[in-house]
C-alpha cells in the first residue's frame, strides 16, 4: 500500500488508534490534505474530477464524512475543538480546490471551441430540390386554386366500392377491364382491398362528405398493372377535378379547361374537344392540345397530327349522384383527370416516363427551382 493511501485509510479508524496526543492531530490532517491534492493533481477530466469529489466530499461514504464520525465524534471532550477546526479548513480546501479545477478544465473547453478558424472556407451543403413531378403537380393545382378550386388529397389503398362501384362500374362490369387492378389480399379482410386505379374515388368520397357547391382538385399516386415502356409506368400521378353545384353545364367544362391548357402550356395552346367514353361521366370527351412542340403542324411528339391528348372529362353521370345522396335533378357538374408525367413530358420534352423515377441527379438537377 503506498504512503499516500495509508494516510486516508486512517479515516476509517477511531481516533484512538491513530492519535496519541493532542499534537498528532495537525500532522493527521496535513497528511489527509496532502494525499488529496496528490490525487487532485492526477484529476484532468471533469468525470475524473467529479469522482474525486464523491470520494472526498460523497455525503455518507465519503472520506471527510468517515473523519466526522470516526474522529470528531470519537475525540475526547478537549480534543474536539481542535479536530472540529481542523475538519472544517480540510473541507474548505477540498471544496474550493474542486471547484476551481471543474472551473480551470471547462474554460480549457471552451477556449478549444473558440480555437475554430472562422476564416476558413465552410463545408457546402448539398440543397435539395423538388422533383419535377411535385412541381407540376403544384403548377397545375395552382391554376385551379385561383380558379376557386380546393386542393384534397384521399387513400392510395381503396376499396372496389369507391374505385368503381360508387363510379357506375358495379361487380362483373366489362368497364372495369379499362382499368387493370392491383388488389391486396389482406389476410380476414371483409372487402376486397386494391390500389387506386385512379383518382376518381375522392370524387365519391368529397360529396358524402361535403354538400354542394363543390370545386376542388385532387392531387395523387395512382397503381395499374402495367408493363413499363417509355410512356407507362405501374405507379403515376393523376389530378382530378370535380365541380357540382346548380347550372352546371358542358361550357363551364371547356371554359375551364381552355383556361387551364392555357396557363399551363403558354397563351398559343389551342384545344379540342373530342367523344370519348367513361362509365362515371355522361356525356365524356377527351380533351387535345395542339402539339406545343411544332404548333400544329405535325412533328414527332403528336404523331404528326398537331394534337395530343392531354385530359379524360365529361358531366357528371346523374348515377353517380345517387350513391352520394345528392338530388341530380337539382344538380350537375363536370369531372375531369390527367396524368401528371404526361403532362412534364410534355411541357419539358421528355421522352421516357421512367426518367422520373430511376433517381439520377444529373436528370433531376435539370430542373431544380
Ligand atoms: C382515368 O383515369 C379517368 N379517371 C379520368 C377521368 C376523370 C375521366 C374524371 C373523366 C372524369 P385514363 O385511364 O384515361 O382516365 O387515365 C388518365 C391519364 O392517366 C391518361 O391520359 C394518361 O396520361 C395517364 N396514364 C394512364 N395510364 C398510365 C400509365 N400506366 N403510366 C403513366 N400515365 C398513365
Amino acid at each position: 500500500m503506498s504512503k499516500a493511501d495509508d494516510r486516508v485509510e486512517k479515516a476509517g479508524k477511531r481516533i484512538g488508534e491513530v492519535a496519541r496526543s493532542a499534537e498528532d492531530v495537525p500532522r493527521l490532517f496535513a497528511d489527509l490534505r496532502a494525499a488529496f491534492d496528490r490525487e487532485l493533481a492526477t484529476a484532468h477530466s471533469t468525470a475524473e474530477v467529479e469522482s474525486l469529489r464523491v470520494r472526498w466530499l460523497g455525503r455518507k461514504a465519503g472520506l471527510l464524512n468517515q473523519v466526522k464520525n470516526n474522529w470528531l465524534l470519537h475525540a475526547a471532550a478537549e480534543l474536539k475543538p481542535q479536530v472540529g477546526k481542523q475538519l472544517n479548513a480540510l473541507r474548505e480546501h477540498v471544496e474550493h480546490k474542486v471547484s476551481h479545477t471543474l472551473d480551470a478544465i471547462l474554460a480549457r473547453t471552451e477556449v478549444s471551441a473558440e480555437a475554430v478558424d472562422l476564416t476558413l472556407p465552410g463545408v457546402a451543403v448539398r440543397r435539395g430540390a423538388r422533383h419535377l413531378i411535385t412541381q407540376t403537380m403544384e403548377e397545375i393545382c395552382d391554376i385551379f386554386r385561383r380558379l376557386g378550386f380546393s386542393a384534397v388529397e384521399g387513400p392510395e389503398i381503396e376499396t372496389a366500392y369507391y374505385n368503381f362501384e360508387a363510379l357506375n362500374m358495379p361487380a362483373h362490369h366489362p368497364a372495369r377491364d379499362m382499368w387493370d387492378t392491383l388488389y391486396l389480399n389482406l389476410p380476414g379482410g371483409a372487402e376486397p382491398l386494391l390500389l387506386r386505379t385512379h383518382t376518381s374515388p375522392m370524387q365519391i368520397r368529397v360529396m358524402e362528405k361535403q354538400k354542394p357547391p363543390v370545386r376542388v382538385v385532387v392531387p395523387g399516386k395512382v397503381y395499374r398493372h402495367d408493363n413499363p415502356d417509355a410512356s407507362h409506368s405501374f405507379m403515376f400521378h393523376q389530378i382530378e377535378g370535380l365541380a357540382v353545384d346548380c347550372g352546371i353545364t358542358f361550357g363551364h367544362l371547356k371554359g375551364v379547361l381552355d383556361h387551364f391548357l392555357r396557363e399551363f402550356f403558354g397563351p398559343e395552346t389551342r384545344t379540342r374537344f373530342v367523344p370519348s367514353y367513361f362509365p362515371f361521366t355522361e356525356p365524356s370527351a377527351d380533351v387535345h392540345g395542339s402539339c406545343h412542340v411544332c404548333r400544329g403542324a405535325g412533328c414527332r411528339v403528336c404523331k404528326f397530327t398537331g394534337w395530343i391528348e392531354l385530359v379524360g372529362c365529361g358531366m357528371v353521370d346523374p348515377n353517380v349522384y345517387g350513391f352520394v345522396g345528392y338530388d341530380a335533378r337539382e344538380l350537375s357538374g363536370f369531372a375531369f383527370g390527367m396524368g401528371v408525367e404526361r403532362f412534364a413530358m410534355l411541357k419539358y420534352g421528355i421522352d421516357d416516363i421512367q426518367l422520373f423515377f430511376q433517381n439520377d441527379v444529373r436528370f433531376l438537377t435539370q430542373f431544380r427551382r
